[in-house]
């Protein structure tokens, strides 16, 4: 684990403009694993944030869909809500429409989590497929080359919400995580499987985020309360794309509007 975290943030004017930014991240960061080992294995999380990027990946008017090598991207999710797959608050639902059913990707390339079981069973079950798909040993953790996150308000990310037990899991790659908070149970990938993988990167919109942005990326270490502080890749970089509005309180951009954090641990 890296003692120092260099934070790369990108701020755009507008939602729109993250979308495309963040639509263009995915194709590059896809091709790049593609053209080095000839698959891609990507997490993507839910919510709202990324639901453009993936319509603009989808759009045939737009750069990205003929670029992206479909048939060879492996598609995971970072965490799930305990509804199914039908359900209007799924992330794979959101997924499917925004993205899926517009794409040539085959139903074996993506590997959704199963909310419509108990939580504890999907998570077990998504492990072991991350397990065999990855073809792990032992205690080894998969590699994704590429997991979006989004944050909460709350400074939350994946499943991982202030003061839950899921911030302490540290051995397996998939948990159950009661969220006393919203009443409800989630299934997440652990934050070391996040670590471990080639590249991580924030989509982070919203004025409603802007102080807890402040707090998460530069102020104390205080993953209990702000659990988007797990987030520290082995890779010691991080990624943020953020509207102006989430950047606010963040120090003022360059010409290119681009910045640079510096966290030490
Ligand atoms: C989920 C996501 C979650 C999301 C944040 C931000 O299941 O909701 O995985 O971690 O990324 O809650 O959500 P928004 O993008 O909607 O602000």
């Amino acid at each position: 684990m890296h003692r120092k975290l260099h934070i790369k943030y990108y701020v755009e004017p507008d939602t729109a403009a993250l979308a495309r930014r963040a639509a263009q991240y995915f194709s590059e960061m896809v091709s790049e694993a593609v053209a080095d080992q000839n698959w891609a294995s990507i997490a993507i999380s839910g919510g709202s944030s990324p639901k453009a990027a993936f319509q603009l990946l989808a759009d045939p008017n737009q750069p990205w869909r003929a670029r992206m090598p479909w048939d060879k991207l492996n598609l995971y999710w970072v965490d799930e809500r305990t509804v199914p797959a039908d359900h209007p608050d799924s992330n794979y639902r959101m997924t499917r429409e925004a993205l899926l059913d517009q794409v040539p990707v085959h139903w074996d390339q993506v590997h959704r989590m199963e909310g419509e079981l108990d939580p504890e069973i999907a998570a077990a079950r998504y492990e072991a497929e991350l397990r065999n798909n990855f073809r792990l040993e032992g205690a080894e953790s998969p590699r994704f080359d590429l997991i979006s996150l989004g944050m909460g308000p709350d400074g939350h990310c994946a499943s991982l919400f202030p003061h839950t037990e899921a911030i302490h899991e540290m051995t397996r790659l998939v948990t159950a995580n009661n969220v006393p908070q919203l009443n409800t149970r989630r299934i997440t990938l652990t934050w070391p499987v996040i670590n471990h993988a080639r590249s991580v990167f924030f989509l982070i919109a919203g004025a409603d985020k802007a102080d807890r942005v402040r707090e998460v990326f530069m102020g104390p270490h205080d993953p209990e309360r702000l659990p988007s502080q797990l987030i520290w890749p082995s890779s010691g970089i991080l990624t943020l794309f953020l509207d102006k509005a989430a950047a606010a309180h963040l120090p003022a951009t360059d010409g290119e509007g681009s910045g640079v954090l510096e966290r030490q641990r």
